[in-house]
């Protein structure tokens, strides 16, 4: 039984951050991923970072205050504005921290970082490394644990929080590469692992990003919030949904249809291609289902021949390799095919702005938590920025209340019987008489998500979507395991996976159902209005061990900074 002071689950860059600020303040902390950090999600992403340096020749006079203005109308203001103001004003020290840590981002000729424009941002105020900017992050961060020797469990996959009293007191995790369970006993636990992108088909997140610590901290009474807010991102890559950044929309990139028109000047005048990605993703959409696809089809071009060869190289080179190695396309001299993809969760565990859950010693910090400073809808480069502020501040609370600074944690009992109880519910798997094909049955939800909860949304529609949702839960009791060796037995991660991506699913699919407005990245095609006097709060889904729907609770949304108002661009 390793005993550590505080269990990390996830080395991604909100798990890193979140480590290294917990051992500064003198906690021993551990690591748990089921990939090498370096290989975590984070490093996807790639267009940059968002921080009011004011670097930019054009945003000289931008400002936290601006920063949080941009994503509470980006949010379509659902987003909690102290909590959003709190982001944007920790973003600047946050960013000069990585840079001090030596992330290598892209520069002005005078040695300051550079920044580009994002979507919905008043001002261009996104810092990058060409289009690798959660790559570098990510190694940045991944060298300082080094340095710190921190301790790293790679190829460990937690499946399980262990509750005591009410406290979370540790995980109980797989060791893929030697077989077994094992507990990591600990006063406190942070939850980093991700987004729930592979709940649905079409999706820019890797495999790993199955919502497994949403569905851990659910399925132990902590609610998930506002999870029917699925961000589509406007340019997947047509065949693969990769993802082809922001940044070359925001390097001048442009969207086409099949006349060759710009389409967005319909849809958003003054922004254009740099309008927030709901609207921009939606308006791909449209173009597509009224036949302005190309050829017909559903996609539509993204077109940055006109930036030219050395502009590509310097700002987008990895664009131009995914587009040639992934779509056969070269960028230089073809338009690329995209279509809108599945890409973020704004929705996930609940939690204040040092990261704590409801349940003492439970943290969650980056995409699986829930501040929220995203509401309906998130900025591009604000997901970064979430990860390292966020992170930073779960650390550091966590820290303080296992020191017994803040909300003293208490003594952590003996263990021992909670890896045998999982141990048993795995041979029952393995023993069970099933004639379901598990596979099947994922691939199923992940095209039903797509199909019922994606850009466009109904009541009739949802409605259908959740039956085939509760009916595949039903079917999963019939899938059994197609291996049962102890070492590496991914169909076994897989179908412990499969329990929490269903129930988060359901959550994401109930919260979407009830709610009887247009807001953000909900957008109902019966009720096509924003709905403030109803629907101006946040939903909380609490899990139902019958099998049935989520129980859901409404909270409100903390404004106090900016009166709501209706999105123009
Ligand atoms: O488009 C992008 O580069 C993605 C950025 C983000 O999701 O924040």
């Amino acid at each position: 039984m390793p005993d550590h002071q505080l269990i990390v689950v996830g080395g991604g860059l909100a798990g890193l951050r979140a480590a290294i600020e917990a051992q500064e303040e003198g906690v021993d902390v551990a690591i748990l991923s089921q990939v090498h950090p370096g290989r975590s999600h984070s490093g996807a992403a790639q267009g940059g970072v968002n921080a009011a340096l004011a670097n930019n020749p054009d945003g000289h006079d931008d400002s936290p205050e601006k920063h949080a203005f941009d994503t509470i109308k980006g949010s379509d203001y659902l987003a909690d504005q102290p909590a959003a103001l709190q982001m944007t004003t920790d973003a600047v020290p946050a960013i000069y921290q990585m840079e001090h840590w030596g992330c290598p981002f892209s520069r002005y000729d005078d040695g300051r970082i550079s920044q580009r424009p994002f979507g919905g941002a008043g001002y261009p105020r996104t810092c990058y490394g060409a289009d690798k900017t959660g790559h570098y992050l990510l190694h940045t961060l991944v060298e300082q644990t080094y340095r710190r020797q921190i301790r790293q469990y790679i190829e460990w996959f937690v499946c399980r929080l262990i509750v005591d009293d009410g406290i979370c007191r540790g995980v109980i995790a797989y060791n893929m590469t030697k077989g077994g369970f094992e507990e990591f006993r600990a006063e406190g636990v942070i939850m980093a692992t991700g987004g729930a992108g592979r709940t649905f088909a079409k999706t820019t997140n890797s495999m790993i990003s199955t919502g497994g610590g949403a569905a851990m901290a659910y399925h132990a009474g902590v609610p998930l919030k506002d999870m029917e807010f699925v961000q589509f991102h406007p340019t997947g890559l047509y065949t693969t949904h990769i993802l082809m950044t922001e940044g070359c929309r925001g390097e001048g990139g442009y969207l086409l249809n099949k006349d060759g028109e710009r389409f967005m000047a319909r849809y958003a005048p003054k922004a254009m291609e740099l309008a927030p990605r709901d609207i921009t993703a939606r308006s791909i959409q449209t173009e597509i289902i009224e036949g302005r696809g190309i050829d017909g089809k559903d996609y539509v071009y993204l077109d940055l021949r006109h930036l030219g060869a050395e502009k590509l190289a310097d700002r987008l080179p990895g664009t131009r390799d995914l587009a040639i190695h992934f779509e056969g396309v070269d960028p230089v001299y073809e338009p690329i095919p995209i279509a809108p993809a599945q890409h973020y969760s704004m929705g996930g565990i609940d939690t204040d702005v040092d990261g704590r859950t409801l349940m003492p010693g439970l943290y969650a910090a980056g995409e699986c938590g829930c501040v929220t400073v995203h509401g309906a809808n998130r900025l591009g480069g604000n997901s970064l920025l979430e990860t390292i502020v966020f992170g930073r501040r779960a650390g550091a609370a966590a820290a303080r209340d296992i020191l017994g600074r803040e909300r003293p944690l208490g003594p952590v009992k003996s263990g021992g019987e909670a890896g045998a109880a999982v141990e048993s519910t795995i041979a029952e798997l393995a023993a069970r008489e099933g004639s379901e094909d598990f596979y099947a049955i994922r691939e199923e939800m992940r095209e039903a998500m797509f199909a019922h909860f994606g850009l466009f949304r109904d009541e009739a529609t949802m409605k259908a979507g959740v039956d085939i949702l509760l009916d595949l839960k039903q079917r999963l009791k019939k899938a059994k395991l197609r291996y049962t060796g102890s070492v590496w037995n991914l169909d076994m991660i897989r179908t412990m996976e499969f329990e929490g991506m269903v129930d988060v699913a359901l959550a994401t699919a109930s919260g979407a159902l009830v709610r009887t407005e247009s807001r953000g990245s909900h957008a109902r095609t019966d009720y096509t209005a924003r709905d403030d006097e109803r629907w101006l709060r946040h939903t909380l889904a609490y899990y139902q061990p019958d099998g049935g729907p989520p129980r859901l609770e409404y909270e409100p949304v903390e404004l106090g900074l900016y009166e709501p108002q209706e999105r123009k661009y």
